[in-house]
């Protein structure tokens, strides 16, 4: 085999609560990539669309990642990569993750899987910190291990998988605005009160038991951000009013997507993300703001080979 064409999914980071740390993957929303093997050694670019983003590899995201990996195997040809985007970069949505995981995870395929997903991710991890001028894998890990993952460390990389329970649907908006991550984290506060720290902690744990155990209620009681929501929303355009239509609509909770602009929901069932979605597109229909709103399952594959 010397080509491979991938979905690379859309991912939602943070998850209200697990700020750099948890993350879960989305169906239906991703970029599509093909990976290639060359005679000539080394990464090149071939094709870019969607997206304006640059063809040296060294300053694209899945050229850094890519060439991490290239750089820990030694072989005599290269790899050719085209980046069908999907996922507009700063969405929100782990638009930088797609692209990086999808060079490592194809050119892995075509090496015949000399590494695992952790070490994937790893690679991937070079690509991420050139978009956001830091090193977290919250998008990456959901969008290569599929489903709900924690970051349980980044140095050394330890990512463990949170189960999903079966009927959770998400409903993301994504209001066509651009938030760069590197900016969403410049404007977090450094130091933070014990007590909103102690706050945050409990929901975060009673979330990963929530999953762990598909406890609905539990997860509607515990979607709640008391540290970065407070600066971020403010640069999203009727989030309150999205949160509140979503929370009315039956949602078990909203928050934002990794740094925004878009909002994710999760729901108990397709019926129910239906509805809610509904609601969230009758607050942003009246406004001048374009946007997207997509319904999807957990999607508990992740990246996958689609030819
Ligand atoms: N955890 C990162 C952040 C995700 O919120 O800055 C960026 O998509």
């Amino acid at each position: 085999m010397n080509e491979i064409r991938l979905f690379s999914p859309a991912t939602v980071a943070n998850v209200s609560c697990g700020f750099d740390v948890l993350g879960f993957c989305l169906d239906g929303v991703g970029d599509e990539m093909v990976i290639r093997k060359i005679e000539k050694k080394g990464i090149y670019i071939t094709h870019i669309e969607g997206a304006d983003l640059p063809y040296d590899p060294k300053s694209n995201v899945a050229g850094v990642s890519a060439l991490a990996l290239y750089e820990a195997i030694d072989v005599d040809f290269g790899f050719e990569i085209e980046i069908y985007k999907k996922i507009k970069p700063g969405s929100g949505i782990g638009s930088s993750a797609a692209s990086a995981v999808g060079s490592v995870f194809g050119m892995n395929a075509l090496l015949n899987k000399p590494f695992n997903t952790t070490q994937l991710t790893e690679f991937a991890i070079k690509g991420e910190a050139l978009a956001s001028q830091c090193e977290h894998a919250d998008n990456l890990a959901p969008a290569l291990f599929g489903g709900f993952t924690l970051v349980k460390s980044v140095s050394p990389l330890q990512v463990l998988e949170i189960p999903t329970p079966d009927n959770l649907f998400a409903v993301i908006l994504h209001p066509q605005i651009e938030i760069k991550t590197a900016e969403a984290r410049a404007i977090l506060p450094r130091d933070i009160p014990l007590s909103d720290a102690i706050t945050q902690w409990a929901n975060f744990g009673s979330l990963i038991h929530a999953l762990h155990t598909s406890d609905y209620d539990l997860i509607k009681a515990s979607l709640r951000d008391v540290i970065v929501e407070p600066y971020r929303s403010r640069l999203i355009p009727f989030y309150d009013e999205v949160i509140q239509a979503a929370a009315q609509a039956g949602a078990l909770g909203s928050g934002i997507s990794g740094s925004g602009p878009s909002v994710f929901t999760l729901c108990e069932g397709h019926a129910a993300a239906k509805a809610v979605a509904k609601q969230i597109e009758a607050v942003y229909r009246n406004s001048d703001i374009a946007f997207d709103i997509h319904v999807s399952k957990i999607n508990t594959q992740g990246i996958k080979v689609i030819g």
